[in-house]
């Protein structure tokens, strides 16, 4: 698997931990308020962070570009910085708003890049199936 696979899918989980923790404490306290903050955790840094990392280790040689490296910290980036903020902000901290906006906007770029990955050409590789055994 590619190092930017493996860097995605290892951020991912612990996206998908932070996420569960949130869950699991919104559950356990009856009080949902956070419950944007829970989402976006695991939908933006549990699910798409696999799929791009999915997206990579299907296509060997876009994973090798500096861009795709570029692609990785601006969305990572994003999504650190959006979790928190929309944590703090969801719990009454009216301060977090600028930041949060800050965050949205750097994620988005992030996903224009990885637009900009999937419509640049490259070869894609398709993996053998496995043999069959009758
Ligand atoms: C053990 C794991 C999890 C726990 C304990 C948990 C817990 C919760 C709780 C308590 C709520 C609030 C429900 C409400 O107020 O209506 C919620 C909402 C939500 N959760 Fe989770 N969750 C977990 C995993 C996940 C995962 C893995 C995802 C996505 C990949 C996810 C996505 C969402 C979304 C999108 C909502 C908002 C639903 C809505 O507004 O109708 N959750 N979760």
């Amino acid at each position: 698997m590619p190092r930017i696979s493996q860097l995605y899918f290892k951020t991912a989980i612990l996206f998908l931990i932070i996420g569960i923790l949130m869950g699991l404490n919104m559950a356990i306290s009856q009080d949902h308020t956070v419950i944007g903050a829970h989402a976006h955790c695991n939908l933006l840094g549990w699910v798409t962070m696999a799929i791009f990392g999915g997206y990579h280790a299907l296509n060997p040689q876009k994973a090798e570009t500096r861009l795709a490296m570029i692609q990785y910290y601006v969305y990572t980036a994003g999504i650190v910085l959006m979790v928190p903020s929309l944590y703090l902000m969801l719990q009454g901290n009216a301060a977090m708003e600028p930041i949060v906006a800050l965050a949205s906007v750097v994620t988005f770029v992030g996903v224009l890049l990885f637009a900009f990955i999937i419509f640049s050409s490259g070869k894609v590789v398709v993996t053998p199936s496995a043999p069959s055994y009758r």
